[in-house]
């Protein structure tokens, strides 16, 4: 049996390259390999990289931080870097006073020297995984930190991806590209995919409390994998495959944007029959099983729920199968922004106004409440549509400063919620519900809303009913 050799990570042998090293080993030295690595996270000796400190990464890195490991962020943005290093947190989610805490104690750095990934254990890569114009999925984020893992792979190293993506991403893309290196997974590193599921600005569900689940390439990655995180999330869900993982993510997401899809078909249905959509939802949740609601809202929005169905479509197109659920609910969900638009026009019309002139207030412009993401939010077509139509546009968000404005090509600047803004205005539009506004004081001095998130339902229903029109 051949003799069980262990090169600490970073470390290099002189005269030996990876592939020299790996002939010699054999089974049992893949399960030494496993074990070492398993002492080092149940020792927090482990030194964790997480590649890609946005929304997802930064509350991971500081998680692992705060579960005793040396955590290290990798970023290509050097001001995020000279943020955390500062002990600045930049997501609302992650308190600067845990990211300063944890950069005194050492245990959090942030980089964006990538060679230092040689160094590290355990590689978790959250990039972002956004479309092409042509709505095919857009990986080649992964593909460039691939490459940086790549240039320093080294035996018993366990690399991660996080980022959503399409079933067979981990296995079709990363491992071939980490055997490129001559080392062998299982034999000389690990490799897993674990879907992210947090929940930005939830004030109930973060990193540690929401289930992670989490599928290997192999058995042992899985093990390795599961371990990690068991030590910073309550519970771990083992998948019997990474591309059960990947396809896991997908699911949630599809999940949500077909409900929506179809809460919004609802919507403009009892809008034609002159039904209240929100009573009926109300209604249908006393059904204590078989039903669990959805809402109508003004478009789907956020880095998820509009891009990650596009992923399972675009795979299963590969393999001859169309997706129609998936194509519905985004023809659906496009179109509400409009519908909100034509709402406003319906509610003008009664003042004998047209929407050419007009002044329109749009309050609320991050995709959701009280978080200050502005991607793919369904406030931008909004403005747009209005401002084609040649309305006065203006808008207030208490976390977002200025949107960018496609029709123009340019950027609007938010304005101050003043009476003079909103009593000035001919039409007031709800699209982003942020709780610090005082809705029952807007419809006041409000000559017209259009309530998009049903903010408005518990305020003013019989003083002002006439003055709200509720998508
Ligand atoms: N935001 C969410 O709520 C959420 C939830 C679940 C899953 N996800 C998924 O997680 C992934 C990351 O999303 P996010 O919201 O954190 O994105 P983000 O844009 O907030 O953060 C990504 C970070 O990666 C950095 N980056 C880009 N290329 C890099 C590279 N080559 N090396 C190092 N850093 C790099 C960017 O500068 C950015 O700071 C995506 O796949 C997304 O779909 C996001």
């Amino acid at each position: 049996m051949a003799a069980a050799i262990y090169i600490p990570a970073g470390l290099k042998v002189a005269g030996s390259s990876a592939v020299e090293l790996k002939i010699s080993m054999s089974s049992h030295n893949t399960t030494d390999l496993k074990q070492i690595l398993l002492d080092k996270i149940d020792s927090r000796s482990a030194r964790i990289g997480v590649i890609g400190l946005g929304y997802v990464g930064l509350p991971l890195v500081v998680e692992f931080g705060r579960g005793g490991f040396h955590s290290t962020g990798f970023e290509v943005d050097t001001a995020k870097v000279e943020s955390i290093n500062r002990g600045v947190s930049y997501i609302p989610d992650v308190a600067s006073e845990s990211v300063a805490e944890l950069v005194s104690a050492g245990r959090l750095e942030a980089t964006t020297d990538f060679s230092q990934l040689a160094s590290k254990d355990v590689i978790i890569i959250c990039v972002p995984t956004p479309l092409r114009k042509t709505k095919d999925p857009d990986v080649s984020y992964i593909l460039a930190a691939a490459e940086k893992i790549r240039q320093s792979l080294h035996r018993g190293c366990l690399v991660i991806l996080e980022s959503t993506t399409y079933p067979g991403t981990t296995d079709e893309i990363l491992r071939p590209m980490l055997d490129e290196t001559g080392l062998r997974l299982d034999e000389d590193y690990f490799l897993a995919f674990s879907p992210e599921r947090v929940d930005p600005g939830n004030p109930v569900y973060n990193t540690r409390n929401i289930p992670k689940v989490v599928g290997g390439v192999t058995a042992d990655s899985t093990d390795v994998a599961s371990a990690v995180y068991g030590v910073i999330v309550e519970q771990v869900h083992r998948a019997s495959s990474a591309r059960v993982a990947e396809a896991c993510k997908l699911l949630e997401n599809t999940f949500r944007a077909v409900n929506i899809g179809m809460v919004n078909e609802l919507a403009r249905l009892c809008h034609t029959l002159e039904i209240d959509t929100w009573e009926v939802i109300a209604a249908a949740s006393t059904k204590p099983f078989g039903f669990m609601p959805f809402y109508p809202g003004p478009g789907i929005g956020g880095h998820c729920i509009p891009l990650d169905p596009h992923y399972l479509s675009w795979k299963a197109r590969m393999h001859g199968f169309e997706a129609r659920f998936i194509s519905l609910a985004e023809e659906v969900n496009s179109r509400m922004p409009d519908h909100v638009v034509s709402l406003a026009s319906a509610g003008l019309n009664r003042h004998r106004k047209p929407v050419n002139g007009s002044r329109i207030l749009i309050l609320g412009v991050a995709y959701k409440r009280d978080i200050d993401d502005m991607r793919e939010s369904p406030a931008l077509p909004i403005v747009d549509r209005f401002v084609e139509l040649g309305a006065d546009v203006a808008f207030h968000d208490p976390y977002v400063a200025q949107i960018p404005l496609e029709s123009r090509h340019g950027h609007m600047q938010g304005i101050a919620l003043t009476e003079e803004a909103v009593a000035g205005a001919d039409c007031v539009v709800i699209v982003t519900d942020h709780s610090r506004i005082d809705y029952g004081w807007v419809i006041e001095k409000a000559q017209l809303v259009i309530d998009t998130r049903n903010t408005t339902r518990t305020i003013g229903v019989d003083q002002f009913a006439g003055k709200i029109i509720r998508l």
